[in-house]
């Protein structure tokens, strides 16, 4: 199968791609062409667009390796995995296994929280909570666009607050964000302007179906229980506890989950004033507020949230 690889005629990165995502489509790797361009540009240290630039061909030591990333990607590791690293918001992030690789619809929570900053706390010190942080993807990116932003963000897999704190190191912000294990919310003695989350929301039974690559990201960040809703019926159930009078809790959602979450917000001391749509269309970030009073001002700026 490699053997075209291992050839001496044509090593050339143009040709390298060539029968490396013809390899990846007899595997049906979803997106071959695009797959094997990855790879290669990793195995390379060049940008896709250079490396069709170059016609001298490959040393036989990054063939190895670009073969050795193909049998993995057969392998049905996802691509980030392989490449140690994702493109998230503005940003890019160190991923590793057993660590839940960032998905672009995430990116819509990250921009709907800058938007409500800008919007309700402008220039003024907020203090950011980050539930099921992962890689660190949300509140890095949160620290890194708001400059007065003091971000705490939680998780109980050791191995993902290990590879958020290398993230938080590559972006020099240690002194902006703390990483703190923790059953969703952090012991601390402090109440949040913001709380973000992108927790598990997947139900179980659905998880055995889900494509190999994903299969291969850590159960805890999927597995949502029965119905998807185990650590968002949490996450409401006690975010009025951590949420500032004036604050907001902005959550990601899985398909169909609206109308559950509904109902569970209604017995809370909370309302939902937004709710965003992903690119497929689907309703994917909630935004929840304190119910309260509101004065005429807050009231007309909530409205253009909506
Ligand atoms: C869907 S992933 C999201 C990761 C990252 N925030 C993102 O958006 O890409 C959910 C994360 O929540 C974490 N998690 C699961 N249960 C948790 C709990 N009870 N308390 C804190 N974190 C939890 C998982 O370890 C995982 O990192």
């Amino acid at each position: 199968m490699f053997l075209p690889l291992y050839q001496k005629e044509d090593r050339t990165p143009a040709n390298m791609i060539k029968l490396g995502s013809e390899i990846l489509k007899s595997y049906s790797i979803e997106e071959p062409v695009k797959n094997a361009e990855i790879l290669l540009s990793e195995v390379i240290g060049k940008e896709i667009p250079e490396i069709y630039l170059i016609k001298k061909e490959i040393p036989s030591q990054l063939v190895k390796k670009y073969i050795n990333f193909l049998k993995k990607r057969i392998e049905r590791i996802p691509l980030q995995y392989i490449v140690g690293k994702v493109d998230f918001y503005k940003y890019n992030f160190f991923v590793e296994k057993e660590v839940f690789i960032p998905r672009p619809e995430t990116e819509i929570l990250v921009g709907k929280a800058i938007e409500i900053y800008k919007r309700f706390f402008d220039l003024l010190p907020v203090d950011i909570l980050d539930i099921g942080t992962g890689c660190g993807n949300i509140g890095i990116s949160l620290a890194l666009e708001i400059e007065k932003a003091r971000v705490f963000a939680t998780d109980v897999s050791e191995k993902a607050l290990k590879v958020a704190e290398k993230n938080a190191c590559k972006y020099n912000i240690e002194n902006k964000i703390k990483f703190i294990k923790s059953d969703l919310f952090p012991d601390v003695d402090l109440k949040f302007d913001i709380i973000v989350s992108n927790p598990p929301y997947i139900p179980e039974k659905e998880i055995e179906k889900l494509q190999e690559e994903v299969k291969k990201e850590p159960f805890v960040a999927l597995n949502g229980g029965k119905d998807g809703l185990d650590i968002i019926k949490r996450i409401i159930d006690n975010a009025i506890d951590f949420l500032k009078k004036e604050g907001f809790l902005l959550l990601e959602i899985g398909y169909n989950q609206l109308s559950e979450i509904e109902k569970i917000v209604e017995k809370k001391n909370l309302k939902i004033y937004n709710v965003e749509k992903d690119y497929s269309g689907i309703e994917r970030v909630i935004v929840l507020k304190g119910r309260r009073k509101w004065t005429y001002y807050q009231e007309e700026n909530i409205k253009l949230l909506r």
